[in-house]
């Protein structure tokens, strides 16, 4: 099988889908005949040379990539210049953005086979191949990285001859994967972290990780809707929001940096954060927006800038794992390789498409023609 990795062409998109190691993988056996495109390891400093020696052949121009690969590995889905180089059966794998029904119908109607990481189940079996949790754990790093570089304070407290440093008081808002890995990182940094999450079984993570927990009392009709679904939470309703939003307050207020991570799949991001919350933050103090893209937490923040309102710093930059992009694609691209194996027979190279198994047909977004889900 012809497997093509064409550079991506999303603005800022620094990542790319396959690395020497999992090309060297997929070569294994000569069964698969892998065609990188030239420079499309530029952004995560891969560079021709290092493809070529893992097995790869290189080819000038993405039409070039497209026209002989029959399966096409990609960090985003096509933009629309690119959607006219696919071809029909030809398997595309990548983050299609699937709830936005125009660019999957777009998709199905080029003839496609597409599978849209986006909507891995969240089995245990599929966890090496859940390329949002490799992603969103490298964006919570990176989220307290800018935070913390933006804030123009220090983060620890310091005891030095000129005076007594304060440690900065951070609020993680959405425990999930990257609210986790945020934690981790401003305690690491020596800030005080408290946190909070629909979610009540996030109360122990969070507490395990020396933080503390933000609770937010549930009725019992709550604690059910809190229990999520797969995985994901569910909108919790306006009763919820707005207990949560008075506690939630009073938090911010006393906030140096406030991480906000908390996303409803298909859904805009739930609004955590209001103008009037910011308004009473010391000047100086600094929101980060992990939800931008999908509307964000605060609606003060705006898509990929940093800006100041009521003296709060607003950062607003979407794709975090881009800006760590050697280590993002490496992790991205081993989920691609595990993806696969579900898929590509190691003996034959042969592509086999068993939709008895849950994870093919979970990620199947669309076939034939047609979407595969209605
Ligand atoms: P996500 O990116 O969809 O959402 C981030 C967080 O925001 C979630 O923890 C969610 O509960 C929270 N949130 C949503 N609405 C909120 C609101 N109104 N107020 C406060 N918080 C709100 O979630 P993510 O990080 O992708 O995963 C969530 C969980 O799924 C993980 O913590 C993990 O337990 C589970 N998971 C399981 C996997 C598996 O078994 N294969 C793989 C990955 C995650």
């Amino acid at each position: 099988m012809q497997i093509g990795i064409p550079a991506e062409t999303r603005p800022g998109e620094t990542r790319v889908a396959a690395t020497p190691e999992t090309i060297r993988k997929l070569a294994a056996g000569g069964f698969n005949k892998i065609v990188v495109q030239s420079g499309a390891g530029a952004g995560s400093s891969i560079t021709d040379a290092e493809f070529v020696a893992a097995g790869a052949g290189i080819a000038a121009s993405a039409d070039e990539v497209y026209a002989g690969a029959e399966l096409v590995l990609k960090v985003r889905g096509p933009e629309a210049g690119e959607l006219a180089a696919l071809r029909k059966d030809q398997i595309l794998i990548a983050l299609l953005a699937p709830y936005r029904a125009e660019g999957l119908q777009a998709l199905a109607a080029r003839g496609v086979t597409g599978f849209a990481m986006e909507w891995l189940p969240r089995i245990s079996r599929a966890q090496s191949m859940d390329v949002l949790s490799s992603q969103a754990n490298l964006a919570g790093y990176k989220a307290v990285m800018i935070g913390a570089n933006t804030y123009g304070r220090m983060m620890p407290m310091m005891m030095t001859a000129a005076g007594t440093i304060k440690a900065a008081r951070v609020v993680i808002m959405g425990v999930g994967v990257a609210g986790l890995q945020a934690i981790a990182t401003a305690k690491r940094l020596g800030a005080m972290v408290e946190a909070t999450d629909v979610r009540p079984d996030t109360k122990e993570q969070v507490e395990s990780l020396g933080a503390k927990f933000i609770d937010i009392p549930l009725t019992e009709a709550e604690k059910e809707l809190a229990k999520g679904q797969g995985g994901y939470a569910r909108d919790m309703g306006d009763d919820y929001k707005k207990r949560q939003a008075a506690l939630i307050a009073e938090r911010i207020k006393q906030a140096d940096i406030v991480i906000t991570t908390a996303l409803i799949p298909g859904r805009p991001a739930p609004v955590l954060v209001t103008e009037d919350m910011v308004k009473t933050m010391r000047p100086g103090s600094v929101i980060v927006d992990m939800a931008v893209e999908q509307g964000g937490n605060c609606p003060l923040s705006e898509l990929d800038r940093i800006v100041v309102r009521h003296g709060v710093h607003l950062v607003g930059i979407a794709n975090l794992p881009a800006l760590v992009a050697a280590d993002a694609s490496a992790l991205y691209a081993r989920n691609l390789l595990n993806f696969l194996a579900l898929m590509l027979d190691p003996k034959t190279g042969e592509f086999k498409l068993n939709r008895e198994d849950e994870i093919i047909v979970g990620t199947l977004a669309c076939i034939g023609g047609e979407l595969a889900r209605q």
